[in-house]
C-alpha cells in the first residue's frame, strides 16, 4: 500500500497566516503542520509517499523535507495541483504514483495522537474498497458525517446543518485503483470542488465501504480555533504515538 498526503488547497480559513505561505508549513507545537500526516503514514508502515502540494509556498515543501530522511524515508515524491479544485482534485493527481496498487490518504491538516496500524492492517485484508475512520466530534457540522443504520453506514453528508450523527469522517481514507475511476466521474460541489465525501459515497453505493472508530484524539489543523487546538493537543500528550 501506498501513501498520499494532500497538502494544496490556499487555506483561506487561516488567513492572514497563510496569505504569503502554505498552511501546511505552520507550526503545530513543535514541528511543521506537515510532519503529522507524513509520520502517521510511516507509522503504519507505509514507505512510498507522494506529497501532493499547491499554493502558497510550493516549492519550501521541496527544502523542508527533501527526501524523507528525518521519517527515515530514502524517497519522497511530489506532484502540484493548480488552483484549488477540492480534495478529489488533489488525490487525482496521485494515479500515475498509485499505479494500481491501494493507497492510504491522509489530508495534510489532520493530526492523530495514535496510529493506524490497526486499520492499515485490516484494509490490507479487505483487499478491494474503501475504508474510512470516524471519530466522535462536539461539532460534526463542520466535517463530513455519517449518517449510520445500526452498524452501517449509509450515506456521508458534507458539512451539514443538522448533523444526522455525532462522528466526523476523519481525514484518513483507504482506497482500491477504482477511486481514480470514480474521480473521473465526479462533479463540482455547491463550493466549486470536487468532494472526497462524494468518493465515499460511490463506494457505499457499491456496498465497498468500511468503517472504524480512529483511537486518541484526532483534529483538523484548518482554522485558527482548530490550530490552536492542535498546539495544545501535541504539547499536552505529544502526537503519533505507536501502539503500546
Ligand atoms: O478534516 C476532515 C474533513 O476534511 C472531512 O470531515 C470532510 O469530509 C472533508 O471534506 C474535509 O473538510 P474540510 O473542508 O475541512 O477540508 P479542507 O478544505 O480544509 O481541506 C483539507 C485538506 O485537504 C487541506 O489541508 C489540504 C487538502 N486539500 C484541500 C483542497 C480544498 C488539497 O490538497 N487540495 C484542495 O483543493
Amino acid at each position: 500500500m501506498k501513501g498520499v498526503v494532500l497538502a494544496g488547497g490556499l487555506g483561506t480559513r487561516l488567513h492572514p497566516l497563510t496569505k504569503v505561505t502554505n498552511k501546511h508549513l505552520l507550526p503545530v507545537y513543535d514541528r511543521p503542520m506537515i510532519y503529522y500526516p507524513i509520520q502517521a503514514l510511516v507509522n503504519a508502515g507505509i514507505r512510498e509517499i507522494l506529497l501532493v502540494t499547491g499554493g502558497n509556498s510550493a516549492g519550501d515543501f521541496l527544502k523542508l523535507l527533501g527526501n524523507g530522511k528525518e521519517f527515515g524515508l530514502q524517497h519522497l515524491d511530489y506532484t502540484y495541483q493548480e488552483g484549488e479544485g477540492g480534495i478529489a482534485d488533489a488525490l487525482r493527481l496521485a494515479e500515475h504514483f498509485a499505479d494500481h496498487e491501494p493507497v492510504c490518504v491522509v489530508l495534510g491538516d489532520n493530526i492523530i495522537e495514535r496510529n493506524i496500524l490497526h486499520a492499515a492492517q485490516s484494509f490490507r485484508e479487505q483487499k478491494t474498497g474503501a475504508k474510512i475512520l470516524l471519530k466522535e466530534v462536539k461539532d460534526p457540522q463542520r466535517f463530513g458525517v455519517p449518517v449510520l443504520d445500526g452498524n452501517k453506514v449509509v450515506r456521508i453528508e458534507e458539512k451539514p446543518q443538522h448533523p444526522r450523527s455525532s462522528y466526523a469522517v476523519t481525514g484518513i481514507y483507504f482506497y482500491d485503483a477504482r477511486v481514480f475511476e470514480i474521480i473521473k466521474t465526479l462533479k463540482p460541489s455547491g463550493r466549486g470542488e470536487l468532494e472526497i465525501t462524494d468518493v465515499n459515497n460511490a463506494y457505499i453505493e457499491g456496498g465497498q465501504l468500511t468503517w472504524d472508530i480512529l483511537e486518541g484524539w484526532w483534529t483538523d489543523a484548518g482554522t485558527i480555533e482548530s490550530l490552536f487546538l492542535a498546539n495544545q493537543l501535541v504539547a499536552k500528550t505529544g502526537a503519533n504515538k505507536m501502539e503500546p
